[in-house]
């Protein structure tokens, strides 16, 4: 290493609303060498037993969100978010801090990519994460196409896939942030060209970090 000296890589948020394929995407990136960051594996991670997020959730919200086995209630915390606009404000200033801290500390270990692309659901709502990232990426679908996705998935009802997409950040507004957007409508073969074209357009950037 040249006198101490990081560069921090190239970095791309990937966003999209549920089920628009943003894991399908960031498997195809590592595919072509790309370092991946997963905000929502850092986040479970953080709040399954014995996790950094569980002292801070148990003294803000009680007892009766934490399990018997120690990690968070997420069926329980979930309805309370849904109920609670403030909950969830509560919640995500205890767990965006940490997820961004735990994020830089992956980057880090990425120097050796020629771009890293940082999966982050909740882009569009949280600005803290575009301190990290130089360019964002969005895959879009209609939302019939989500539906059916997220359907066949998890078994999740329909309404219950309707309430999740009504309460992500809209469609029009998440696309108007972009600056690239891969249209996942089409089968397998056409994601992965997309993805492909940007590999080659990422791996040509230069990190201004
Ligand atoms: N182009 C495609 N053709 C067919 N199936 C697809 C396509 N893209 C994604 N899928 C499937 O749709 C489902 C949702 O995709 P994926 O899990 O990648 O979305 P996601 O945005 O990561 O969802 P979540 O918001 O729940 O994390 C998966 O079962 C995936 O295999
Ligand atoms: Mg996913």
């Amino acid at each position: 290493m040249k006198s101490g000296f990081l560069k921090a890589p190239f970095c791309v948020g990937l966003t999209g609303g549920i089920g628009c394929g943003k894991s399908t995407v960031a498997e195809l990136f590592a595919g072509h060498g790309a370092g991946i960051i997963d905000t929502d594996a850092i986040s479970r991670r953080l709040t399954q037993s014995g996790g950094d997020a569980i002292t801070s959730i148990r003294a803000a919200f009680g007892d009766d969100y934490i399990t018997a086995e120690g990690s968070l209630d997420r069926t329980r915390m979930r309805q309370q978010i849904f109920a609670d606009a403030d909950a969830k404000r509560r919640l995500e200033r205890i767990l965006h801090p940490l997820i961004l801290q735990q994020a830089r500390q992956q980057l880090d270990r990425l120097q050796d990519r020629r771009y890293v692309i940082i999966a982050v659901p909740l882009l569009p709502e949280s600005p803290a994460f575009r301190q990290l990232i130089q360019r964002i990426l969005v895959v879009d679908c209609a939302e019939s196409t989500q539906i059916a996705r997220v359907i066949t998935r998890s078994r999740m009802s329909e309404a219950e896939v309707r309430s999740i997409i009504a309460q992500q950040t809209p469609r029009e507004q998440r696309l108007r942030i972009a600056d690239d957007v891969i249209h996942n409508e089409a089968g397998l073969d056409s994601l992965a060209e997309q993805v492909a074209a940007l590999h080659r357009s990422y791996s040509a950037m230069q990190s201004s970090i």
